[in-house]
């Protein structure tokens, strides 16, 4: 049965990564293909009305291919986006992210000390570094935060720093409990309260900075996403692993 695909969804490039956040949807636990492969599944997906590839992972910039990866969808006609934790950024990849208009998302949850607890490993030099270099590029950039219980207080900090850095788009991120998240949501899930609580603390701001910064409210919950895992299977993501629906396996 022909199978119906939306304009834009994730594209999992791998599912490796070079950091380990205990709260990750998408851990790195699993494949990692060549870029053969992810060419092959682009092209699948192109040719089936998908206009827009959003590259995640895992973290795709640990893939020596996505410099061409990114050059294949801009040839076929495609656009993309790019979802990076920001430790690394070759030269050839930000002359790449430019040169295809890619419009590139950091994640950074707070300050130093909050995003390396958040990470598992010392990051926020490198992607706070990272972060300036694409701007200074010209590349369309933004910033994601992830809110965990407890952490609201990030979303006044990281407004500030993008405020500073001359960011134009903060996504605030309320956590769900998927993947390594899953195993952690005693820690890291808010309760309801607190995330309406939260929810209304960036309608606020949003308010407040208008015209300065385009806050907004990013929830994965709120409706499944189409999602192209690593292993080629195209899965509509919900809420939960338990709500998720496999759609098909790409056939190459
Ligand atoms: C799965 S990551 C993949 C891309 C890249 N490795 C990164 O971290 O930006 C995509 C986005 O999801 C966020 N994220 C990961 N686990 C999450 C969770 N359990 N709840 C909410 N957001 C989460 C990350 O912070 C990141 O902004
Ligand atoms: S959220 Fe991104 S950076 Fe963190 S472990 Fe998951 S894939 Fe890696």
């Amino acid at each position: 049965m022909p199978i119906d695909l939306p304009p834009t969804l994730c594209f999992r490039v791998t599912r490796y990564c070079n950091a380990r956040c205990g709260f990750c949807l998408a851990p790195p636990d699993g494949a990692h293909p060549d870029v053969g492969t992810l060419i092959r599944r682009l092209d699948w997906l192109l040719l089936r009305g998908v206009k827009t590839i959003h590259f995640c992972g895992g973290e795709p910039t640990i893939h020596p291919g996505l410099p061409v990866l990114l050059e294949h969808v801009q040839a076929q006609g495609g656009t993309m986006k790019l979802t990076t934790n920001g430790i690394t950024l070759s030269d050839v990849l930000l002359t790449t992210l430019y040169a295809t208009h890619t419009q590139v998302k950091v994640s950074l949850n707070g300050n130093r000390e909050h995003h390396d607890a958040m990470v598992g490993r010392k990051a926020f030099e490198h992607t706070t570094r990272n972060l300036q270099r694409l701007i200074a590029a010209g590349i369309l950039t933004s910033v994601q935060t992830t809110v965990v219980a407890g952490a609201q207080e990030v979303v006044e900090w990281v407004a500030g720093f993008c405020l500073e850095t001359k960011i134009r788009r903060l996504s605030i991120m309320p956590f769900i409990p998927r993947g390594n998240g899953l195993d952690r949501r005693e820690a890291y899930e808010m309760s309801s309260v607190q995330r309406r609580a939260l929810r209304e603390l960036v309608a606020q701001k949003r308010r407040a900075l208008s015209g300065r910064l385009d806050l907004r409210w990013l929830d994965f919950t709120a409706r499944p996403i189409h999602v192209v895992e690593a292993d080629g299977r195209v899965i509509l993501e919900g809420a939960t692993e338990a709500k998720d629906d496999v759609l098909c396996q790409i056939p190459l």
